[in-house]
C-alpha cells in the first residue's frame, strides 16, 4: 500500500478517541474495539504494510503507528473502566435496599384452642404425677362397652349413639375405654390421664361427631371418694382460678360406683347465679366416680387390695367455659377471626 503517512494515522488515532469516549455500553466498546484494533482494522492493514514503505520512511511510520496503537488501546482501556464503573453503580442503584427499613411481618400460626386446652389440663395432671397415655380410637365393643359394665342390651349404650366399623368394632364414644386397656396391662398403683378424640352420631350447638376428651385413672391401695374430691378440686382450682369450688353431684354411670357429676362455681358470677349458670351458681365440669368392682373383674384386679377413681371431661366444654365460647361450631369451622383471639 502506497502513501501511508503520519496524517493518516493521526485521523485514525483522533477518530478513535472520540469514538471510544461516546460510546454507551460495554458492548458497544466492544465492536469500536474490534473496528478500531480488531484483526481487520484499518490499523492493523495499515501496520502490516510498513515493510511496502520506502526504506527511508519505514522508521519513522512504524515508530508513530505503534504509538498510535499503543494510545488507542489505552484509550479503549480507560473508556472500558468508565463504562464498567458507571454499570456497577447503576446495577447498586438498582438492587439497592434500605436495610434500615422495617421488616415485613410474616404471619405466625399458633395452637388451635382445643389443644391448647388440652396442653393446659395435661400439665396440671402431670404436675400431679400421672402418666399420659394413649389409645386407639378405632375400639372393640368390648373395651369401649363390656368390660367398662355395660352389658348387650344396657340401655347406656343407646346414649351413646354409636359409629360402628361392623358389629364388634366401634368409633370410641367415650376415652374411658383407655382404663380397661391400661389396666389390662400394667398393675397398680396406676396414676394416668387419657387425652384424645372420641366420636358420636350427633351434631348441633353443644355436640359435634368428633370431640375430645380427657380421662383419669387412678388405681392404689385405699384410694377412696375424698382423694378424688381433693384431686378434682385442685384440677379445678389451676384451671379455672384459685376462688373456684367444686361440688359432687350423685349421678349415674355403669363403670363407677358411686358415680358423681362435677360442677364448678361459676366463673362469671362467682357463684351468685347469672345467665351462663342458669341462675344455679353452678357449672358441670366432669363426671367421675370410683371404680366400680365389675370393671376390676374385667382386667383381673382386686378389688379387695385395691381400690380407685376416674373422671372424664370434654376438652371442648373445659374450653366453652373457660374462654367464655357459646358455640361448639366455632372450633371447627377455622374461621381465623375466631381463632386469632386465643
Ligand atoms: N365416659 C363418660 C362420658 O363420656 C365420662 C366419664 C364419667 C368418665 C365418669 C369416667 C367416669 O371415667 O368415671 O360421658
Amino acid at each position: 500500500m502506497q502513501g501511508l503517512t503520519r496524517p493518516d494515522l493521526k485521523q485514525i488515532y483522533e477518530r478513535g478517541l472520540r469514538d471510544f469516549e461516546t460510546a454507551r455500553t460495554l458492548a458497544e466498546l466492544e465492536d469500536l474495539r474490534v473496528r478500531y484494533l480488531g484483526r481487520k482494522a484499518e490499523l492493523t492493514n495499515l501496520l502490516r504494510s510498513i515493510p511496502e514503505l520506502p526504506q527511508q520512511e519505514r522508521p519513522e511510520v512504524g515508530r508513530f503507528g505503534n504509538l498510535v496503537k499503543r494510545e488507542l488501546e489505552q484509550a479503549l482501556e480507560s473508556a472500558r473502566k468508565d463504562l464498567e464503573q458507571a454499570e456497577l453503580a447503576k446495577g447498586l442503584e438498582k438492587d439497592r435496599v434500605d436495610v434500615t427499613l422495617p421488616g415485613r411481618p410474616w404471619p405466625l400460626g399458633h395452637l388451635h384452642l382445643i389443644e391448647q386446652t388440652r396442653r393446659e389440663i395435661e400439665d396440671i395432671f402431670v404436675g400431679l404425677g400421672y402418666d399420659v397415655v394413649q389409645g386407639p380410637e378405632i375400639e372393640t365393643d368390648y373395651h369401649n362397652f363390656e368390660a367398662l359394665n355395660h352389658p348387650e342390651d344396657h340401655p347406656a349404650r343407646s346414649l351413646h349413639d354409636t359409629f360402628f366399623v361392623d358389629e364388634t368394632i366401634l368409633l370410641r364414644t367415650h376415652t374411658s375405654p383407655v382404663q380397661v386397656r391400661v389396666m389390662e396391662q400394667q398393675p397398680p398403683p396406676l396414676y394416668l390421664i387419657a387425652p384424645g378424640k372420641t366420636y358420636r352420631r350427633d351434631s348441633d350447638a353443644t355436640h359435634t361427631p368428633m370431640f375430645h376428651q380427657v380421662e383419669g385413672l387412678v388405681v392404689d391401695r385405699g384410694v377412696t371418694l375424698a382423694d378424688l374430691k381433693g384431686t378434682l378440686d385442685t384440677f379445678a382450682k389451676k384451671m379455672f382460678g384459685e376462688e373456684r369450688q367444686i361440688r359432687l353431684r350423685p349421678h349415674y354411670f355403669p363403670f363407677t360406683e358411686p358415680s358423681v357429676e362435677v360442677d364448678v362455681s361459676c366463673m362469671a358470677c362467682n357463684g351468685q347465679g347469672c345467665r351462663l349458670c342458669k341462675r344455679s351458681g353452678w357449672l358441670e365440669i366432669l363426671g367421675a366416680g370410683m371404680v366400680d368392682p365389675n370393671v376390676f373383674g374385667f382386667v383381673g384386679i382386686d378389688p379387695e387390695e385395691y381400690s380407685g377413681f376416674a373422671f372424664g371431661m370434654g376438652v371442648e366444654r373445659i374450653a366453652m367455659l373457660k374462654y367464655g365460647v357459646t358455640d361448639l361450631r366455632l372450633f371447627y369451622e377455622n374461621d381465623l377471626r375466631f381463632l386469632r383471639q386465643f
